[in-house]
């Protein structure tokens, strides 16, 4: 694979766009407000997460993929655009170095053989008589056959040297096993053996599905630990994973709200009930790197932990961590283009869901999934929950724990984004320490002069309207398509850039005929994904400065990146026709076409839903749109006969 296609397998589409743009899920793609123009009536921004690209509807009506996105976004170039998303995408661009070389390639081994692994256990808990009482253990908790499928549920043997051998029968080294956190070290005698043995396997994959270990419990009543984990190895590391997350992330976009819960079957239950946007921060307090991570979906959290005392206590650290994490994104701070700017205070939600001592999710929605919902949706601000385990632990008839619970509270009332709420909780807060409110908020400028370093917390204008309800699809036809280029569409611009990569002056025949017939001449925007326009622009601007570069040249100077897409590009060409300058213009007009005709099916049915919903003031618009675009289309239709006309006089033989 390509650094380029690394990175954008690697990146998803939607969590680059969403940190600038509240995206709405409508049909097959996403929907927003351009964050490129002046776009608040209505959304005319649409992302397409299938083929990683993104277009604008409205007034600037460009669109690409990742790169064209960031590009613009910050006023990138395209050097600055592969660096900045190679290292968000862990992506190395730069020639590895053979240390950094070698712990890559040992890397993907070893996802490779925990891939293995996680097929051997999940074969042996399907099919292996000894795995009956584990299949029995798994049915006893209700979960379904499709359950286990999806989260690939194993056994492994009751046995020292079962997964060994059969691994090594395979090739694998002790060294590779061990490694990868299959086996055990018995230093003392310098042996080893299987780490997994009679439990229940959970693989557990990072954000990005690589799976990198695995949780194991016990069969045991009573068996120590209940859960085995795998050993910290440089793939797997509790504290920057968060189970589930894999398969969550998107539901969690979806429904604007991640709830974290403990345990890895309180994640595979809330799954099979239909509860998807849940993660397990597996039972340690949620870590800033596990924040990180989620925050890149939603800056709305549920925490829905145990209700005993280590549940509270995870709560409380969580919570913490929390607004560590959030506030740092508050600094001001310097970007990558040495220019200062105010990072905008991220407006976190965190609640509390309070969980019935002795339940655990996994056994409420067992029970009721109608009551988890209800527990969801009636979580608590942070600061109910909070003064009331405060005053658990310090009884407020001291009236020394009621400063100290008020010093503790006070700041997580100053958060709320809301005025209304912030209200509401002063007044909370005056209530239960059966205090004046007035006193409470002088205590609060008290404070803030002591430390005023802290800055009180602000709110932050929301930069975007509040969006709509996506327009509901009429005729149920999945929306999409634009621009996500068809592959025909992709095969005519791969070959048109193969052919002039071998002859730059191409392209000045075919701006010569394109003109002629009253059509725009060659633009990097004809190109559908920015390493193109990329490789248009470089080789354009050599043939227009008269030098005239073959490729093989051309490769020498080019950035290692483009000479690989550049390489992709020829060897596809290499097969294909030599075809002449007329017939180049008129797959240009072709894939033009192409384009605008799906744009303006698009088009016609944001009308048909703009009429439909009574939206008057973008009717008008639209209509507008769809009236240029079809007469951009007839006059590629005309320019497209007036030069395969000429052409067939010309080269009667060849039609
Ligand atoms: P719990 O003890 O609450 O277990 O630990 P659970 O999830 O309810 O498990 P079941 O329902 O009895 O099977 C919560 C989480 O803490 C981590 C695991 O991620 C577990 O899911 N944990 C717990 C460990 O890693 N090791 C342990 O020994 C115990
Ligand atoms: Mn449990």
């Amino acid at each position: 694979m390509s650094s380029v296609d690394e990175i954008k397998a690697r990146l998803d589409i939607l969590d680059i766009v969403s940190e600038d743009v509240q995206l709405k899920k409508s049909g097959r793609h996403y929907m927003g407000y351009c964050p490129f123009h002046n776009n608040t009536r209505s959304p005319a921004f649409a992302v397409f997460p299938e083929s990683g690209t993104w277009k604008c509807f409205g007034a600037c009506a460009d669109g690409g993929d990742i790169f064209s996105y960031v590009m613009k976004k910050n006023g990138w170039d395209f050097k600055e655009a592969l660096t900045q998303l190679a290292a968000r995408a862990g992506v190395t661009l730069e020639k590895l170095s053979p240390e950094q070389a070698q712990r890559k390639s040992l890397e993907e081994e070893q996802t490779e053989l925990l891939e293995a692994a996680a097929d051997y256990f999940h074969q042996l808990y399907l099919y292996a008589p000894q795995a009956k009482h584990a299949r029995e253990y798994i049915a006893g908790r209700e979960l379904t056959d499709e359950t286990v499928s999806t989260f690939k549920i194993g056994f492994g043997l009751n046995a020292w040297d079962a997964l060994r051998s059969h691994f090594m029968n395979q090739g694998y080294s002790e060294q590779d096993l061990l490694d990868a956190g299959l086996l055990t070290e018995n230093t003392d005698k310098g042996t080893t053996y299987d780490r997994f043995r009679n439990r229940i396997i959970i693989p557990i994959k990072d954000h990005n599905g690589r799976t990198v270990g695995f949780g194991a419990r016990t069969l045991e009543k009573d068996g120590i630990p209940k859960y085995l984990n795998s050993p910290q190895t440089g793939l797997f590391d509790k504290s920057r994973i968060l189970f589930g997350l894999d398969a969550s992330k998107r539901f969690i976009r979806e429904a604007r709200q991640a709830v974290i819960v403990e345990g890895y079957m309180d994640v595979i239950m809330a799954w099979q009930g239909g509860f998807r946007n849940v993660v397990a921060q597996m039972g340690t307090a949620l870590t800033r790197d596990q924040l990180q991570l989620l925050k890149k979906y939603t800056k709305r959290f549920v925490i829905a932990l145990d209700a005993d005392a280590a549940g509270v206590n995870a709560t409380m650290r969580s919570l913490t961590v929390a607004r560590e994490t959030l506030d740092r994104d508050s600094e001001i701070r310097f970007d990558p283009s040495g220019l200062v700017r105010e990072e905008s205070r991220l407006s976190a939600d965190i609640r509390i869901a309070s969980i019935p001592e002795g339940e655990d999710p996994d056994s409420i929605i067992r029970n009721d999934p109608a009551e988890w919902a209800k527990l969801i949706g009636g979580a608590k601000p942070v600061v109910e929950y909070v003064t009331s385990v405060l005053i658990e632990q310090m009884p407020i008839d001291d009236p020394k724990n009621k400063s100290t619970i008020a010093q503790q509270v006070i700041p997580m009332i100053l958060d709320i984004n809301d005025p209304l709420e912030r209200d509401h909780y002063w007044q909370f807060l005056a209530r239960t320490l059966q205090v004046e409110e007035r006193s409470l908020r002088q205590l609060n400028i008290k404070q803030q002069r002591k430390n005023s370093g802290q800055r009180p917390v602000v709110q932050a204008k929301s930069k975007q309207p509040a969006m709509p309800e996506p327009p509901p699809t009429i005729d149920g036809r999945p929306n999409g398509g634009i621009p996500d280029p068809t592959q025909r569409t992709k095969r005519r611009e791969t070959e048109f850039l193969g052919r002039c990569a071998h002859n730059p002056l191409l392209i000045r025949q075919v701006n010569k005929i394109l003109s002629d017939n009253g059509q725009a001449i060659l633009h990097a925007q004809d190109f559908s994904i920015q390493i193109d326009r990329e490789i248009f622009l470089l080789i354009n601007n050599k043939q227009s400065s008269g030098e005239v570069a073959t490729s093989g040249q051309m490769w020498d100077s080019l950035d290692e990146v483009l000479a690989e897409r550049l390489k992709v590009i020829s060897k596809e060409t290499i097969n294909s026709d030599k075809k002449p300058s007329r017939s180049l213009a008129l797959s240009v007009l072709q894939w033009r076409a192409e384009k605008k005709k799906q744009l303006l099916t698009e088009f016609q049915q944001m009308l048909r839903t703009a009429k439909f919903n009574g939206e008057n003031q973008s009717l008008e618009a639209l209509a507008q749109q769809v009236e240029s675009l079809s007469v951009e289309i007839k006059e590629i239709d005309h320019a497209k006969m007036g030069i395969s006309s000429r052409s067939k006089h010309r080269y009667a033989h060849k039609w």
